[in-house]
């Protein structure tokens, strides 16, 4: 079996650049490639200083200060690093299409069809290609499809990676993760492609925790991973909204239910709705696929994780609203997080952007303060949703450096990402210097309530 010394990555984003940074780390003798069309996104990854590399996940500028220049490179030579490469990840974008049939619905696999092409073009050895990015069942197919029809006398084996881990604990996941899936086919040569990836995990990963499917299967199973979690999520955020009726408290409910064994503890918290580049998608794909296959039943049933989503990120927005005497017109509403979650850079999907979006329609000025997001993204955010102007998001929306300036003078606090700095703070000084009453709408449950109750703040939380 060929041992592999050679690994192109293409896509330099929130997986490919993790991933193939702990690859790198943890085998030393492989030399990784990450090659990316975005040359602003490779120069950050080559920036001298380890913490301007674009992608803020904890521990990882370690990691690349560890392998960069020893075993690790970014690069935009994208022919280069294919065609010395033994085994190609694909590692791009694969978001909704936003144009013709299944357009909202199915993931847009045009980015992938160019790799597949631009791989077949320029090699001329034979090569493993590893699917990392999140696919529709039997894409594996079109990409052979491409491969094999060059002409060349190249031979290539197709494998299916999904990456499971989760932005914010990236590092931690990629050094630890509760299995790695691999898809291949099932002849000979099939067989020993998967045991030349198993080979490099198993550098640093048991091989028990090491799981090989066949091709679709593993497809699958990512998408199906990705409605499972949103799913919990779309679960207990659909149950916080009876508990404001009913006096229930929906963190005495997660932990009341989270103890049973076949439940669990995780992904049980209430909140303003998930986001992120991957789980919306993912279902909307699952759904899409489901259609495609008239299986209308299980599509409808997937597509309610979504709708119960979307109806949380609105029933939040509008709650601030009438909870403000019913309108926000002129009034100053802080933002604590723009991130999807904590520990990330990334904004993809992040319900502070739909909330945002509603309190703009309802002529709010909006004073957001994120640990790590830069302010150009979230212009960017809003712009892309094309709402309203461009002029009128940037009137509409502030962004701070400081938090204590983000909450100067503003009517309420909305708190959208759960940044553990937040807990710190020094809430009586920030009282101080807002309007009065000074409301405080926490979408993370992660404040505490009493103590702010008792500096004078009226606190609303989810389902509690
Ligand atoms: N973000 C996550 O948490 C996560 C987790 C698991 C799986 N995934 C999946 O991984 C894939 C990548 O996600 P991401 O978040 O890293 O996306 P991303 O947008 O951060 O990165 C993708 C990168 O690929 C580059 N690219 C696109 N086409 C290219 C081409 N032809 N040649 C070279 N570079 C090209 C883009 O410039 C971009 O930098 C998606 O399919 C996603 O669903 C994401």
């Amino acid at each position: 079996m060929r041992k592999i010394t050679n690994i192109c990555c293409i896509g330099a984003g929130y997986v490919g650049g993790p991933t193939m940074a702990v690859v790198a780390k943890q085998c030393p003798d492989i030399k990784v490639t990450i090659v990316d069309l975005n040359e602003a996104r490779i120069a950050a990854w080559n920036d001298p200083d380890v913490n301007n590399i674009p992608v803020y996940e904890p521990g990882l500028s370690e990691v690349v200060a560890e392998a960069r220049g020893r075993n690790l490179f970014f690069s935009t030579d994208v022919d280069q690093a294919i065609a010395e490469a033994e085994m190609v990840f694909i590692s791009v974008n694969t978001p909704t299409k936003t144009y013709g049939s299944g357009k909202g619905m199915g993931a847009d696999l045009k980015w992938i069809e160019l790799c597949a092409r631009q791989i077949a073009r320029v090699s001329t050895s034979d090569k493993i290609i590893v699917e990392k990015s999140t696919l529709p069942v039997r894409t594996a197919e079109a990409v052979r499809d491409i491969l094999h029809n060059t002409g060349s006398g190249v031979k290539f084996q197709v494998l299916s990676n999904p990456e499971f881990l989760a932005e914010g604990t990236a590092v931690e996941d990629l050094l630890s993760p509760d299995r790695v899936l691999i898809g291949g086919d099932d002849s000979e040569e099939g067989q020993e492609a998967i045991a030349a990836l198993v080979d490099v995990y198993a550098n640093w990963i048991p091989r028990e925790r090491i799981l090989t499917t066949n091709v679709w299967s593993s497809e699958l199973s990512k998408l199906v991973a990705n409605a499972f979690l949103a799913q919990r999520i779309s679960s207990i955020n659909a149950i916080s909204e009876l508990c404001e009726k009913t006096e229930a408290n929906i963190n005495e409910v997660s932990r009341a239910i989270g103890t049973d064994s076949r439940i669990g503890p995780k992904f049980l918290k209430a909140s303003v709705g998930f986001g992120g580049s991957c789980f919306q998608k993912d279902i909307l794909n699952l759904v899409y696929i489901s259609r495609s296959f008239g299986l209308q039943e299980v599509a409808d049933y997937w597509e309610q994780v979504i709708i119960m989503n979307n109806h949380q990120r609105k029933r939040f927005a509008l709650n601030i609203v009438k909870s403000l005497y019913n309108t926000v017109s002129g009034k100053k509403i802080a933002f604590l997080g723009w991130a999807f979650k904590k520990d990330t850079n990334d904004t993809r999907e992040s319900a502070a952007i739909y909330v945002a979006d509603e309190l703009l329609n309802e002529q709010a000025f909006i004073q957001v303060y994120d640990p790590k997001v830069q302010t150009e993204q979230i212009y960017h955010d809003l712009e892309y949703l094309e709402t309203r102007s461009v002029e009128s998001n940037r009137n509409g929306v502030s962004v701070y450096q400081d938090p204590y300036e983000a909450c100067d003078g503003a009517h309420a606090i909305a708190v959208l990402t759960e940044w553990d700095e937040f807990k710190n703070y020094d809430w009586q000084k920030i009282y101080a210097k807002m309007l009065k009453p000074a409301k405080i709408f926490d979408g993370r449950n992660v404040l505490d309530h009493k103590a702010l109750r008792e500096i004078g703040f009226q606190v609303n939380g989810i389902g509690v």
